[in-house]
């Protein structure tokens, strides 16, 4: 085993960063492929808790080299802020590598992407106006500003000069918002530059050599399957590729190199921002969901929308992604309840769909068909083993099991690190 692909099977916050985290160790390179800083992975390591954007979970392990691969998309402000943030802390960011193909988030996409948003108005996608999807829109277009440009100020100056002679023109006439110079640009990026430059580097040539070498690398998905743009709930989706195969293109690997791939998913369901949502709850259950689980945006602090458990969207993220295991966080968030409800499908227009449905009036209007469940009431955040939880949970886990049709390898009971049992994850010898 080498290469392992970890992705969000769900709309995210599904608890990636705890889990890449928790298998780290094991590895050699921790790889972020795709996203920015609208991602926010929580790491708690050693009663320390942690927020990361852009820095792969891996950062607390000396021995990794943590990798920001080619197909992120950088605000190199919140990437300085990040590491400053690890080091007053006592972890070294010296390790870093970032993509020198990745793409940078200049102050104009930020402002295009609230401007973009209100002018959405209730249409909104609820985006994390980070100018994520701007910055992609750049890349498709050809005009971005990438990485190694901070290596060349003549280069860099030209290709902000291009940027910006389109910018400024949609900035005011579309949107009637400020316009900005080339030097003030320029003046704000110099300083980023000077601190970066170290890190940069050509990483996909590292990567495929470590994985030559049968080093262990793991590559860490943000955001969710359901919010990529081409197999998510579009347009209410992010403007990358969090499924699989976008670690082979936003690392530059080969798929050959890819031997297993994590999906995770909580025990229910939640989403953050705009869009359909089929078993989404807005009544107390959907309350308790929040309450009992923290429900609350890692990156923007919004309140999340929450729901029971979609069999359907797991057993899609199954089939997108190629998942070779299903890991389930958050199990101990159900203790709270008497019955549960998992959606085995939909309905619409009396019609069963068993899949997720091609037409999106469809998956917009889709009533959720469900099984309910048995539920435990008791405690379960210091079960270590499969044995040790109750039989009503471990009945929980098999009926999941069964509709994913892939092993859950791993079961989360709790935020810390230990509070995981490991079924299937053998480390390495
Ligand atoms: P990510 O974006 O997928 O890394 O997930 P987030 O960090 O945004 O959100 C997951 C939240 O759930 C974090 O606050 C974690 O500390 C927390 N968490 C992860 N696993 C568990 C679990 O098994 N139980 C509980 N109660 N919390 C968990
Ligand atoms: P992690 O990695 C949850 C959502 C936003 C919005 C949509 C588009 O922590 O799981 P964007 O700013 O990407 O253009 O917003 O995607 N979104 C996330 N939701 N977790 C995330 O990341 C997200 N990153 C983006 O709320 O609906
Ligand atoms: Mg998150």
């Amino acid at each position: 085993m080498a290469g392992i692909v970890l992705v969000g099977a769900q709309w995210g916050d599904e608890g990636k960063g705890k889990i890449t985290d928790l298998i780290a160790d094991d590895f050699d390179f921790v790889v972020r492929f795709q996203g920015g800083n609208n991602a926010g992975h929580t790491v708690i390591h050693g009663g320390r808790t942690l927020k990361l954007h852009l820095i792969p979970s891996g950062i607390m392990y000396p021995h990794i080299t943590p990798v920001i691969g080619n197909g992120c998309v950088i605000d190199p402000a919140v990437l300085i802020e990040e590491m400053d943030r690890l080091e007053a802390d006592g972890l070294s960011t010296h390790r870093l590598l970032i993509s020198c193909n990745a793409h940078l988030i200049m102050p104009y996409h930020k402002d295009l992407d609230g401007a973009s948003e209100h002018r959405l108005g209730k249409n909104e996608i609820g985006t994390t106006r980070r100018g994520i999807g701007p910055a992609y829109m750049d890349k498709s277009s050809r005009i971005g500003i990438r990485v190694q440009d901070l290596q060349d100020e003549h280069i860099l100056r030209e290709k902000i000069e291009a940027a910006l002679s389109e910018k400024n023109e949609i900035l005011e006439k579309i949107y009637g918002m400020p316009t900005y110079t080339v030097d003030q640009v320029l003046d704000e990026f110099r300083p980023y530059a000077e601190r970066l430059k170290p890190h940069i580097a050509e990483t996909s040539a590292l990567i495929n050599r470590a994985l030559g070498a049968d080093q262990w690398v793991l590559f860490e998905g943000a955001q969710g399957t359901l919010l990529d743009l081409d197999h998510g709930t579009y347009p209410f989706v992010t403007s990358s590729s969090p499924t699989a195969g976008g670690a082979c293109v936003g690392a530059g690997v080969g798929p050959k190199r890819i031997d297993r791939v994590l999906g995770i998913a909580k025990a229910y369901i939640t989403r953050v921002g705009s869009g359909p949502f089929p078993t989404e709850l807005d009544d107390e259950f959907g309350r308790r969901f929040i309450e009992v689980g923290h429900e609350y945006g890692t990156t923007t602090g919004r309140e999340r929308r929450a729901g029971w458990y979609d069999g359907v969207i797991v057993r899609y993220a199954v089939e997108v992604n190629g998942l070779t295991d299903l890991i389930i966080t958050k199990l101990d968030v159900l203790s709270a309840f008497d019955t549960i409800k998992v959606c085995v499908a939909y309905e619409y227009e009396g019609h069963r769909y068993n899949t997720v449905p091609c037409h999106q009036t469809v998956f917009h209007h889709a009533k959720p068909v469900y099984e309910e469940l048995p539920g435990w009431k008791t405690d379960i955040t210091g079960c270590r083993t499969f044995e040790e939880l109750p039989k009503e949970a471990r009945d929980y886990i098999t009926f999941i099991e069964d509709l994913a049709d892939v092993p859950v390898s791993m079961i989360a009971v709790g935020p810390e690190r230990e509070q995981t049992i490991m079924r299937r994850w053998e480390s390495r010898p």
